[in-house]
């Protein structure tokens, strides 16, 4: 795609500043026709998406946010940024993803919404949640930084959700140069706030009314929100704008090497992910899991194989964290001290890469190293 792209960075690298601005609009339609969402908001990482989406549910100091420690320092940070406080619940063996089972133990009167992360991928059970969250009146902030192309019952990510977060850092599943991320919704008061908040909080992105006490004279600017300046850049706009018809046979492509491997593993020590039927994961990598996690992963790179542990140790065990009790969970319940499947997890997971270049011969140099690596660990 070289040529194709470098032609569609010259217009944003010579031509008049403004091109930007529509590069931007026309990835934000492309990509909410993409998922099928009323509103998308190009914005400068996944980490300030994520914020912006809470702080566009109202979400503050005070609140409570359900979300997970199998994840990013991003999801629990975007929380404490508001001035919310993360509540930790534990999630599924089966795919990593939050365990909707214990999220009702978790609600209090203090808690506002819950943050679902689709970890590698995998598809968070957002519908079931959704009635949960209607019956206690929270918001659902879905956390898909790294599963842009996946669906679950049938549909793109985020459709279950008020509001759902797609990262494009370089090595997501659509990812950008540089950094960017794109926020959806079908909410016409969370969009109107999602401008307005990724715009300087100028009242011309917005449709939110003036105040009436301001006093400012008709054509001269005015500021509705202390906003940030963090739209996503023009040239990573035309970028992903690029790719994005491409998207549905890459995630193919992934979908297809994670096949492979999953049957390559089958008769193996490692534990590979289990899927409800209704979900279909796209792949930023593919997590087994081992019990010899350190070694494996080194004799993996070894090997010439770009195996990485990613999320582990979980976000409770941070330094930043660390007796804190910034982040919670009330007594007895899953939290910060009690989340044995995300420890277990981060304890054993190796993710092997899974991006559309790899080759078929890629794919099974990868399964016969590592089954014979297992078999001598
Ligand atoms: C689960 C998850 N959420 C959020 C983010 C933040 O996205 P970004 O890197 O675009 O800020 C990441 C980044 O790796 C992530 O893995």
């Amino acid at each position: 795609m070289r040529a194709e792209i470098i032609a569609a960075l010259e217009p944003i690298l010579f031509g008049d500043y403004r091109q930007s601005y529509a590069i931007r609009a026309e990835l934000e339609n492309a990509f909410a026709a993409e998922v099928g969402a009323n509103f998308a908001v190009a914005v400068h990482s996944g980490t300030i998406g994520l914020f912006l989406a809470l702080r566009a549910c109202d979400i503050g100091p005070g609140d409570e946010v359900i979300t997970v420690a199998n994840s990013d320092i991003s999801t629990t940070g975007a929380i404490s940024q508001c001035g919310a406080t993360p509540i930790l619940c534990d999630v599924l063996e089966d795919d990593y993803t939050i365990d909707p089972a214990l999220v009702e133990a978790l609600i209090s009167p203090k808690t506002r919404a819950i943050l679902p992360v689709d970890l590698h991928g995998h598809p968070a059970n957002v519908k079931t949640l959704r009635p949960l969250a209607d019956r206690h009146g929270l918001r659902i902030v879905e956390d898909a930084a790294l599963a842009t192309g996946a669906q679950d019952y049938g549909l793109p990510l985020g459709a279950f959700a008020d509001v759902a977060m797609f990262s494009f850092a370089p090595f997501k599943p659509l990812g950008s140069a540089g950094n960017g991320a794109m926020v959806v919704t079908d909410d016409d008061a969370i969009h109107d706030k999602l401008r307005l908040l990724s715009s300087y909080g100028h009242s011309d992105v917005a449709v939110s009314t003036r105040h009436p006490a301001a006093d400012v004279p008709a054509g001269y600017q005015d500021y509705i929100a202390e906003g940030y300046n963090v739209p996503l850049d023009g040239l990573q706009a035309a970028l992903v704008l690029k790719k994005l018809p491409h998207l549905g046979e890459w995630t193919e492509k992934r979908q297809a090497i994670a096949a492979a491997l999953e049957a390559g593993f089958a008769d193996t020590a490692a534990h590979t992910p289990r899927f409800r039927p209704e979900s279909a994961p796209t792949f930023r990598s593919y997590a087994i899991r081992v019990d010899c996690q350190d070694k494996l992963h080194s004799a993996l790179r070894d090997a010439g194989i770009e195996a990485v542990i990613h999320y582990a140790p979980p976000i409770h065990r941070y330094t930043v964290y660390a007796g804190s009790g910034s982040v919670y969970a009330p007594p007895g319940l899953p939290g910060a001290d009690n989340l044995p499947v995300t420890d277990m997890l981060a304890r054993q997971y190796v993710n092997l890469p899974v991006t559309p270049e790899l080759t078929a011969d890629e794919v099974n140099y990868m399964i016969e190293t590592a089954k014979e690596l297992l078999q001598d660990m």
